[in-house]
């Protein structure tokens, strides 16, 4: 396993639409191991394929609250069948936009299929964290951050700061 590099917005291979996966194969659960190591290190609880620049239709998530055991979870070529009218507020952040948090507003309940680790096909209704989790994940699979649910002023505001933090990232590197 290794840690990866995570990509950070602006960057527009974030943009980018992620393929979906031919064959849940060793290679893949290579790459879904180190997403998961990476997630972990970050930290994080979620974490899509393009996030470390590899345009494929994977997520990994682990929800588990601090001091709970590890639950890993892996969803492949994800669908979304249904989605509730009733909507939840979350306040969200993200890996690729880092230190930045806002609310976003998204369907409460979602019904979701996909193939796991091993690629059995699994089906699933998904509430509270894991609904919001997964439709934000979901979203990076189109390209999509969860900035681009906000107004457009507030986006470019952010956007400004993350372009400002990479600039003085780049004069001190770590
Ligand atoms: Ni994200």
């Amino acid at each position: 396993m290794a840690i990866r590099e995570i990509i950070t917005a602006p960057d527009p291979r974030l943009k980018e639409v992620s393929k979906p996966v031919d064959k849940v194969d060793d290679g893949l659960r290579a790459l879904m191991d180190d997403m998961l190591e990476t997630m972990y290190a970050a930290p994080g609880i979620g974490l899509a394929a393009i996030q470390v620049g590899v345009p494929k239709q994977v997520i990994v998530m682990d929800l588990a609250r601090d001091g709970e055991k590890p639950a890993p979870r892996y969803f492949i070529n994800p669908e979304i069948l249904w989605t509730s009218d009733d909507t939840a507020v979350y306040e969200e952040g993200c890996l690729s936009v880092p230190d930045m948090y806002e609310d976003v507003e998204r369907p409460a309940r979602c019904r979701v299929r996909y193939l796991d680790y091993q690629g059995e096909i699994r089906e699933e209704e998904c509430d509270e964290l894991l609904a919001t989790c997964l439709q934000h994940e979901m979203d990076h699979l189109k390209g999509i951050l969860f900035i681009d649910h906000l107004s457009r002023v507030k986006r470019s505001m952010m956007l400004k700061k993350l372009i400002k933090q990479k600039k003085l990232q780049e004069k001190e590197p770590a």
